[in-house]
């Protein structure tokens, strides 16, 4: 069911755990699961420094988390703003379908937490898109 990739992210998860004095910091979940992520980002000019995570949640977000905290290290704000959840599907080499939005709330974590930055930086928000999921691809 799941990829190599998934099972060495989901076993062996890369950046848990929170940055103290993080410049942003995201929190999302998914009603429906009541799956958990929060993601903390260390932002020095412009440039995202060092990620971090912790997800109450499966295994597919666990790994969806790990492997976007690393998918965003060394990325521009924009850039990290712009890593979609299919890049971090594709990374970890395809999710079931139904793990799909496992993906989609790791890319929404991060956009709250490049948002939180910006806000605390006396930027606007940047409007969240709205993600449309089949119904095949929500939580069960
Ligand atoms: Fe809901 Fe994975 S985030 S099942």
């Amino acid at each position: 069911m799941y990829s190599e990739k998934v099972m060495d992210h989901f076993m062996n998860p890369r950046n848990v755990g929170e940055i103290k004095d993080a410049d942003g910091v995201g929190t999302v979940g998914n009603p429906v699961c009541g799956d958990i992520m929060r993601i903390y980002l260390k932002i020095e000019d412009n440039i995202i420094k060092d990620a971090k995570f912790k997800t109450f949640g499966c295994g597919a977000a666990v790994a969806s988390s790990s492997m976007a905290t690393e998918l965003i290290k060394g990325k521009t704000v924009d850039d990290a703003w712009g890593t979609s959840n299919k890049a971090v599907v594709e990374a970890l080499e395809g999710l079931p379908p139904i793990k799909i939005h496992c993906s989609v709330l790791a890319e929404q974590a991060i956009h709250a937490a490049i948002n939180d930055y910006r806000i605390k930086h006396g930027m606007e928000p940047i409007k969240e898109e709205h993600k449309d999921i089949h119904d095949e691809e929500r939580c069960e």
